[in-house]
């Protein structure tokens, strides 16, 4: 790790209010792995080298990218903002960069992808972020390590002789600054990612000193005084701009010295981030909404991926996922925008949002008609399912004599209808009386 940094160097809590009010983006793995179809690291996966995967930038020409369907999709979908790999470990750029020819400029596409992009996204009212590699696994300064496809070839030293990292950190550099000013303002950058400390064959990992992280931050501050930076820099500090735990729901909120912090997480539909044709693991509607609905429950947002074709499209079943997001975010956004943590207990089978005096009760498992709400008896003014705005009841002991659960005095008992509605999660929206 690097040396400890000055709390100035991130971002002060009201700098990311929209970023936890918005909860929900679209995460963008996109490049010419995605003509491999079969994961964004199929060139290290496969030890492939740069002869064997030169087929794949001779044949890039995404035909039918039209970013604006992609911005449609994602506004629709519910989500606010979009991180867009501009770089991923492959080294290919989507941008027409002018330290590398390793870019969508120089294919048979010829041109540049970005710019529609972030113009597309913006014009749906997203906010807009870059992804960008730390690792670079073309770069002829990149000194081959644990990861690189070149892992195991008996002759590392060799090749590793005239790699210069020192070079390779300007390169970093002046790529950061092209994409920090080149495309308006930028709202996010995503750098990935740091293994320092891990060995494979004798072969290191890399961190901090490799990428000059604290240069680069001080860089990226200076050009993008509000950027948020995501915490992948190998930079330790109590107060990063935003925590991002990748494939998995922390069971309790991340913390820090035991104080919150931003937190992100960020998800596959599949489990692999660029386009894989035969992976078989897609995630269904209901997990797919449990993922978000889990993460604002803990006060985190959800960076959500999808993987484009090599046509530049989005295959059926990403267009599919989407939708399952799009058709409950039209009717339960309210409990996801601005919304986060509650004090309240969630009980069996559900997950509590608030947002100021609207509590929202996300129901996975229906319940055989009750469900009983620990500490809220005489808390709420009024209740409705959120889908269809109808009122929900609620019952005290002594409106029914065979009432049978002992509620206790602090509990509120609601009156669900048997059927379950025909939403993927139905929501109780609760109005809390005012403290
Ligand atoms: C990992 C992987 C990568 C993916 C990323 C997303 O670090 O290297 O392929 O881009 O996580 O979080």
């Amino acid at each position: 790790m690097a040396d400890k940094l000055p709390n100035d160097l991130f971002l002060p809590e009201e700098k990311k209010a929209w970023f936890n009010h918005d909860r929900f983006g679209m995460f963008i793995h996109w490049g010419i792995y995605a003509l491999a179809a079969r994961h964004e690291w199929v060139k290290s996966r496969e030890e492939i080298d740069d002869a064997g995967y030169q087929k794949y930038f001779d044949h890039f020409d995404p035909d039918l990218y039209d970013p604006r369907e992609w911005a449609r999709r994602a506004r629709e979908a519910g989500m606010k903002y979009v991180v867009l790999t501009a770089r991923h470990h492959d080294g290919f750029c989507l941008w027409d960069s002018k330290v590398t020819d390793y870019k969508a400029t120089r294919t048979a596409y010829g041109r540049d992808l970005l710019k529609p992009f972030v113009e597309a996204f913006r014009a749906e009212g997203l906010k807009i972020g870059f992804y960008y590699s730390l690792p670079d696994w073309h770069h002829p300064d990149f000194t081959i390590d644990m990861y690189h496809p070149l892992r195991n070839r008996e002759n590392v030293a060799e090749l590793n002789a005239g790699r210069d990292m020192k070079r390779y950190a300007q390169y970093l550099r002046d790529q950061v600054t092209e994409l920090l000013t080149g495309y308006g303002q930028i709202d996010i950058i995503w750098f990935d990612f740091s293994y320092p400390g891990r060995t494979y064959k004798g072969l290191p990992g890399k961190g901090a000193a490799d990428w000059e992280s604290l240069e680069l931050l001080k860089l990226v501050r200076r050009l993008a005084p509000d950027i948020i930076v995501n915490n992948r820099l190998d930079i330790e500090t109590e107060v990063p701009d935003v925590l991002t735990p990748e494939q998995y729901t922390p069971r309790t909120p991340p913390t820090i010295n035991g104080r919150p912090v931003t937190w992100e997480m960020c998800q596959t539909f599949s489990g692999s981030w660029g386009y894989y044709r035969d992976e078989d693991t897609w995630k269904s509607p209901e997990q797919l909404l449990q993922i978000l609905i889990d993460g604002v429950s803990l006060g985190g947002n959800l960076l959500m991926n999808v993987g484009p074709t090599g046509r530049g499209t989005f295959d059926q079943r990403a267009i599919d996922a989407l939708e399952a997001y799009a058709g409950w975010m039209k009717l339960h956004s309210r409990a996801i925008y601005g919304a986060g943590r509650s004090d309240f207990e969630a009980p069996d089978g559900c997950r509590l949002t608030q947002r100021g005096n609207r509590l929202y009760l996300h129901i996975y498992n229906w319940p055989n008609r009750f469900v009983h709400l620990d500490g809220l008896a005489g808390r709420v003014r009024y209740a409705q399912l959120l889908h269809d705005a109808s009122e929900v009841k609620w019952i005290g002991a002594s409106d029914d004599p065979h009432f049978v659960p002992p509620v206790g005095e602090t509990t509120l008992t609601l009156d669900l209808p048997v059927k379950k509605p025909d939403v993927i999660v139905p929501v109780v929206e609760l109005f809390l009386k005012d403290a």
